[in-house]
């Protein structure tokens, strides 16, 4: 179901994009609420509070973000005090009792940390509803993943996934998980110089693929 959306602050294309997809499946007020993995700056929790009464009423924990670049967090902090923001490596540095919700987030972060197994794992082993993640892949028919430097984040690198290794990923994961469901995918394609603009390389075809799953 895609939704319209009317915001101060829509975001970017690909914001957009991903927010249509997702708003369907924010907790009800009152339910358990949304862990963001690699929540910058909290621009997930600034749109979700406009939108959704689940965040800011019902006591119960709202919007949990965590994330490295703890200056980002400061910002989140200040900016939403309803919200709680915690420094945290989302690959291994997680309390699992915190990671309880009933929304998980990764948004634009999956491709750069590179571990989606160990993630997608702990992100459908600790939610009670949805979870929404993207990550790239490549489009130009690589059949290996590739790592490469990311210019605009540094010192991140992307992780470029071929589409049969995503693939096989996911089938894996949702093999151990099999009340988890795919409910919803779509990409969002990058041209060869906009992948150059953000790495430095020439000739790179890839899309982000935006995915959303719940449990029955
Ligand atoms: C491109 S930003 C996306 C931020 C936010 N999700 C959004 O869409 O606005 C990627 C974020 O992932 C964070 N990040 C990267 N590796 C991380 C890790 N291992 N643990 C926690 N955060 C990490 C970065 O600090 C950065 O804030």
């Amino acid at each position: 179901m895609a939704v319209n959306i009317q915001l101060a602050d829509p975001g970017t294309a690909n914001r957009r994009h991903f927010l249509q997809r997702v708003l369907p499946f924010l907790p009800l007020p009152g339910r358990a609420g949304i862990v963001d993995l690699g929540c910058g700056d909290g621009y997930y929790c600034g749109v979700f509070s406009t939108v959704s009464r689940a965040l800011t009423e019902g006591g119960l924990p709202v919007y949990r973000g965590f994330d490295l670049d703890e200056a980002a967090l400061d910002e989140a902090r200040e900016r939403y005090p309803h919200a709680e923001f915690c420094g945290a490596d989302i690959t291994n540095g997680i309390d699992p009792a915190a990671l309880e919700c009933g929304l998980t987030l990764c948004c634009e972060t999956l491709s750069i940390v590179g571990d989606l197994e160990g993630i997608l794992e702990r992100m459908l082993t600790h939610t009670r509803g949805a979870v929404a993640f993207d990550f790239l892949w490549s489009s130009d028919g690589c059949e290996e993943d590739r790592v490469l430097p990311l210019r605009v984040l540094p010192p991140f690198q992307y992780h470029l996934r071929s589409q049969r290794n995503a693939f096989a990923t996911l089938q894996r994961v949702m093999a151990r998980h099999p009340d988890w469901h795919l409910k919803n995918t779509s990409s969002w394609a990058f041209s060869p110089q906009a992948m150059e603009d953000f790495t430095g390389v020439p000739g790179i075809q890839a899309e982000n693929v935006w995915w959303i799953l719940t449990q029955t």
